[in-house]
């Protein structure tokens, strides 16, 4: 937001101190730097950038509103987002029909920074049925949500999709969800956005978190992507770096290439004292960590909140003052926390059953036909949380994708004899009827979870 013509014209003639100060404000405004990936960590400028942020959903995914643009909600919360300390906010679900300057505005005034999903309940992967829900109807919405918001320099990240893959075998649904990163990734770069980092956010299962980090991570540079999340409730106070099992889960990523942070923690099985904050921001874990989101900011029925809102009123619970503690005590290491500068690509992990159903060496659905128009037209107006939905609407991928260079054609050319490096047609893990694509098993807690994570429904 930079200071328009018309705000400096007003300044003059309010006079020379007014013009100073509304500049000055101004550029403070403008001031936030966009967050880039190096290596496997975040960085503000030249400055390494640790999350320390809270997921924010009031209403949750049953009385589903779009916080980014309830401006006076979102004012109201600045106030305690600041006073927690925090750089950033994640939201679940926006809806892509509204307005979202100001809130986006108060928030980079406040130093604040967003990660988004871009899905909706309405508008997602069903992990049920990935081949009919990776569709046209679904791109041009999620493209026209990532239009909205890659111009705002407090954009941090767009996740690509929440816990699809929540067992050994949802794992068959992995290609999909690669496909929308890509797809993301590709429309950014062709439609000459802000490359705003895009990434997965997995869910809390160690049967297969670590071959879902490597997946999302393997193949050419077009397929990967920029960082890996995952939700992480293992930490229950009374409790410590090993009791927890972290110390593990740093073993097992570390060499892992992109940036990594936690999506969700906060167990709160017993009382919570935060005390994996300290761990989270230490050495022990930043060579390899880059901080993480608490769930979740506003009370709701599961009982994680940190605060009670009632219209207009706030009240900070025992876990806002325990988390607001937590917080204060623990500084981020000094220099860079020794994150690798290095990174680079994994290899594709082989096929495991029951724990990950994909080949190796599977190639990704190309986009479905139809969305490639949005590449170069844009997506133009989202539908918003009114829209029809997209999961059995639109065309679906007609075969694989090349793997390419990155370049937007290699990326999305789709059908097998359009695909000079697939002869066959669509790759054994990737065949319709194996997903259960005529099954009528779309729960509405299939479709929420997609959207809002395990936590959110079981509790
Ligand atoms: C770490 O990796 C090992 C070997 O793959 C695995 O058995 C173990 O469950 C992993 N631990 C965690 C905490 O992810
Ligand atoms: C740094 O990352 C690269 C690429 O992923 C990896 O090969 C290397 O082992 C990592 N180094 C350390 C110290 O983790």
């Amino acid at each position: 937001m930079k200071a328009t013509a018309a705000s400096v014209a007003t300044a003059i003639t309010l006079g020379a101190s007014t013009v100073l100060g509304a500049a000055t404000i101004k550029a403070r405004d403008s001031d936030i730097t966009p967050i880039t990936v190096k290596g496997n960590a975040f960085f503000k400028g030249d400055e390494r950038f640790y999350m320390r942020g809270v997921d924010y959903q009031p209403g949750g995914s049953s009385d589903l509103s779009d916080p980014i643009a309830d401006a006076d909600g979102c004012k109201r919360d600045i106030k305690y987002f600041k006073e927690l300390g925090l750089n950033t906010i994640r939201v679940y679900s926006v809806d892509n029909s509204q307005d979202h300057d100001e809130c986006m505005e108060a928030l980079a005034e406040a130093g604040i920074y967003l990660v988004l999903d871009v899905n909706t309940p309405e508008y997602s992967i069903n992990r049920d049925k990935p081949h009919k829900s990776y569709n046209d109807v679904y791109l041009q919405y999620i493209f026209a949500t990532i239009e909205k918001f890659a111009k705002y320099d407090n954009t941090l990240a767009f996740f690509s999709g929440n816990e699809v893959v929540d067992d050994g075998p949802s794992s068959a649904a992995a290609p999909y969800v690669k496909a929308v990163t890509r797809d993301m990734r590709t429309y950014l770069r062709s439609r000459k956005l802000r490359h705003v980092p895009v990434g997965y956010s997995a869910a809390d299962v160690n049967t297969n978190r670590l071959e879902m980090a490597e997946y999302m991570n393997c193949g050419t540079d077009d397929e990967r992507s920029d960082f890996f999340a995952f939700n992480d409730y293992s930490w229950c106070d009374p409790s410590s770096f090993t009791t927890s099992g972290w110390d593990q889960k740093v073993k097992n990523f570390t060499g892992y290439g992109l940036p990594l942070f936690l999506s969700e923690y906060g167990c709160n099985i017993n009382t919570r004292e935060f005390n994996e904050v300290e761990a989270l921001y230490s050495e022990k874990m930043t060579p390899v960590y880059s901080g993480g989101l608490v769930y979740e900011y506003t009370q709701g029925k599961n009982n994680y909140g940190l605060v009670k809102v009632d219209g207009d009123d706030v009240k900070p619970n025992k876990d806002y003052k325990a988390l607001k503690a937590a917080f204060e005590e623990t500084d981020n290491p000094k220099g860079n926390g020794n994150y690798n500068s290095t990174g680079g690509a994994s290899g594709c992990p082989v096929k495991s059953l029951p724990n990950w159903n994909v080949d190796a060496d599977a190639l990704l659905p190309a986009m479905p036909a139809p969305a490639k128009k949005y590449l170069t037209e844009g997506a133009g107006k989202g539908e918003g949380f009114s829209g029809a939905g997209s999961q059995d609407a639109g065309v679906e991928s007609s075969g694989d994708a090349t793997q390419g260079s990155g370049d937007v054609s290699a990326a999305t050319s789709g059908g097998a004899a359009a695909s000079p490096t697939s002869s066959e047609g669509a790759a054994p893990g990737l065949k319709p009827s194996q997903f259960g694509f005529a099954a009528a098993s779309v729960g509405m807690v299939t479709v929420l979870s997609t959207v809002f994570g395990a936590a959110f429904i079981l509790l």
